[in-house]
């Protein structure tokens, strides 16, 4: 077991591979040991979407783990976590967890964080939603997972891409009692409201 508290951090195939990229690098910054897990698709997304290399996205995590090693450490829920976030979270990982399915390290993972009773985030990307979606979503919801759609805020006034990933990012350690000084928050209207009476 690692001496510092532990995050697992899965990239899946979805839209939205940044999320994942900085919640490592806020982990970091935290104090927190990451385990990283990639899924193929979720390689493919990070090529698309993130200028940065293979080699510099590992380097981000406290340690790697193939998606295929169903034998990892974090694999058991003897392997003590805080839990665990899938940013983002595509639509067929979203399904596998929702059903139990299992068939990776990540929805390996993602059962094992539920059976645990840990914290479970699932930061899922589509749009539209269909009915499967919108199921899978309920039914992992009422096993106890978080359900965080990377939806942006407007009210700190984002200037920057940068700054609704983070703010969002820093969101979803809030659910872990992972503070980050310098996050935005919310401090109550300053404008007296137009009521019309
Ligand atoms: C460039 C690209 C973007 C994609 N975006 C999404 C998405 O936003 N949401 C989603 O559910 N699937 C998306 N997909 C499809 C998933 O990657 C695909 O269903 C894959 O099987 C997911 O596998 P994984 O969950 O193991 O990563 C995308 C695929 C590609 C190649």
């Amino acid at each position: 077991m690692t001496a510092k508290p532990s995050i697992i951090v899965a990239i899946t195939g979805a839209s939205g591979a940044i999320y994942g990229v900085r919640l490592l690098q806020l982990l970091r910054q935290a104090d927190m040991f990451s385990h990283l897990v990639i899924s193929s698709a979720g390689w493919m997304n990070l090529a698309a979407e993130v200028a940065l290399s293979q080699t510099e996205i590992e380097g981000l995590a406290g340690e790697v783990h193939n998606p295929k090693d169903v034998g990892a450490t974090i694999a058991s829920g003897s392997f003590v976590t805080q839990g665990m976030i899938i940013a983002p979270c595509s639509m067929k990982t979203l399904a596998s967890v929702a059903h139990g399915f299992s068939d990776n390290l990540i929805t390996r993972c993602a059962d094992v964080v539920l059976k645990e009773r840990r914290r479970l985030v699932m930061m899922v990307r589509e749009t539209p939603f269909n009915l499967a979606h919108l199921r899978n979503m309920v039914a992992v919801t009422e096993m106890g997972g978080i359900v965080y759609p990377p939806l942006p805020q407007f009210y700190h006034r984002p200037e920057s891409i940068q700054a609704l990933v983070d703010h969002t990012c820093q969101r979803v350690l809030d659910l872990f009692g992972i503070s980050s000084p310098d996050m935005p928050r919310w401090p109550g209207l300053k404008v007296s409201l137009q009521t019309g009476a």
